[in-house]
Formats: C-alpha cells, structure tokens, sequence
C-alpha cells in the first residue's frame, strides 16, 4: 500500500500523538512511521528496554507502565493536557478453550482490563482535549469482532468487542473523529504463541502501521480488509 505522504505529512507534523503498546508489533511500527512524519509521539508500554528503544528511535516521551493499573491511567491523565490523536492499540489476546479456564476467572478480568476498562477510562479523560483539538482516536480492533464468535476467543473476542460497542456507541455524540481500524491477522509477538498461526497468511506489522497512518489523513470511519464483505456473505 502506497501512503500520500504529503497529506500523512499535513496530518501529523507537530502533531501530539499517544500510541499505547508502542514498545511491540503495530504499535512499535506505528510509532517509528509516524516519527518519520514529524509527530510528537507519546508511548506506552510495559517492557522498559523495548519501549526505551523506540523511544530513542522516534524522539517520543515514554511512560513504563502497566495500563490496568488505575493510578497508572491517572498519572498519564494528569500529564496529558493536550492531545491531537489517540491510537488504541495495546492489547492482549488469549487462545484457551473454556475447559482449561475453567480455573481462571482471571484470563477474562485481564483482558478486559486493557482491551476494555483502560481504553475506556483514558478515553474519559481524552474526549474533551480530542474536542478540543479536533483530533482523531484510532481504535486497533479485530475482524474478530466483526464474524460469528469463534471457539477457544471468548476471553479475547468479548473483551474488543466490548470496546469496539463502546467506541461506536460514544462516535455520535463526540466532537472529533472515531476511527477503527479491524485487521486480519498480523504476524506480532501476540500471535506467537497460537501454534495454528505459524503457516497461515498474515499482514506484516509495518502494513498494519501504513492503514493506521492512511486514517490519519483520510479520516475514514472505518478501515477493514477488502474481502471482508466477500467472507461475511460466505459464512452464514
Ligand atoms: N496481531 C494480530 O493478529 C492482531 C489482529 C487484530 C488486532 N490486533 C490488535 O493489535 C493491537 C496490537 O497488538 P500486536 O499484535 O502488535 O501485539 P503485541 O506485539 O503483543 O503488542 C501489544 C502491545 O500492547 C502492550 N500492552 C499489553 N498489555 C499492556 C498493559 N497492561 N499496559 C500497557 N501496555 C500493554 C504491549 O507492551 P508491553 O508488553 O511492553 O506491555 C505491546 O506493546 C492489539 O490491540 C491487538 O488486539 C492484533
């Protein structure tokens, strides 16, 4: 995918821009793209030598911390007081079949603690300084969201589905641009562990960056696979 780098360029030049998850995968490759361009990253992520590193790359102020922890969310609140572009990306996923988690109410209190409960409540205190600026949040979400529910997801597929409700529910009545954008697979440290993954085609996580970026100066609601619409007409 070629990028309009004049208007990407228009778009995010001396622009303030938190990413969060930025110390891997698409948010690792979102953050060095845009810092090409001229934003002004903020970062986030947990993993401090990582973060550290794209920090150096891009130029971005970082905060080591982990999303879930509320006083974590209120320090980063208290110290963001202007914002043009929000990119929702951390995350976590969980492959397990219900069986095995049976024992563990947790897998589904973490995943809805950054995939839901964080967005959330940074998105509580972001609305008004997005209005502000008549920036843009960009959602990372899945095509998960989008089919029937699949087995062996419940943790992972609720928990962005929650979001992704939420975030439509609230784009009406906001004064700045909700975009999401619902990837196919991509080949990211996240879906490492899911043996099935390893021989099946997936984007790389620097096209993931480029679609981000295109929202950026297209401003488009919505940005999903082309032949999205071909599967969900195929699967009933
Ligand atoms: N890979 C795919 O196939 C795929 C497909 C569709 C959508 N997505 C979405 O894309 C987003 C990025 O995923 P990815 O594939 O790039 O995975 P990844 O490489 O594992 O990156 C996830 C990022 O989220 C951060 N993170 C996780 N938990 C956190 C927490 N509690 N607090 C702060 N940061 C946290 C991680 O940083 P630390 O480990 O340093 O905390 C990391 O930077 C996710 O929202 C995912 O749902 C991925």
């Amino acid at each position: 995918m070629r990028l309009q780098e004049q208007r990407l360029q228009q778009a995010v030049q001396g622009k303030t821009i938190l990413i969060t998850g930025a110390s891997s995968g698409i948010g690792r490759d979102t953050a060095l793209l845009l810092a090409r361009y001229g934003a002004k990253l903020i970062v986030v992520g947990r993993n401090e030598e990582r973060l550290r590193d794209v920090a150096m790359q891009t130029g971005a102020q970082m905060y080591v911390m982990d999303l879930r922890e509320e006083q974590n969310r209120q320090q980063l609140c208290r110290e963001i007081q202007q914002l043009d572009i929000f990119i929702n990306n951390a995350g976590i996923s969980i492959h397990r079949s219900i069986y095995d988690a049976l024992e563990r109410p947790h897998d589904f209190r973490r995943t809805m603690a950054i995939n839901y409960f964080a967005p959330v409540e940074l998105m509580l205190h972001f609305i008004p300084l997005l209005d502000a600026a008549q920036g843009q949040i960009v959602n990372v979400s899945t095509i998960n969201t989008k089919f029937r529910p699949m087995a062996k997801w419940s943790a992972y597929q609720a928990s962005k589905a929650a979001f992704d409700t939420w975030l439509r529910a609230v784009a009406p009545e906001v004064k700045h641009t909700v975009s999401t954008i619902y990837l196919p697979l991509v080949r990211t440290p996240m879906i490492a562990p899911t043996k099935q993954y390893e021989r099946m085609p997936a984007m790389s996580s620097e096209a993931a960056a480029k679609r981000i970026a295109r929202l950026l100066y297209t401003k488009k609601r919505e940005d999903q696979p082309w032949w999205l619409l071909f599967l969900r007409y195929v699967r009933p």
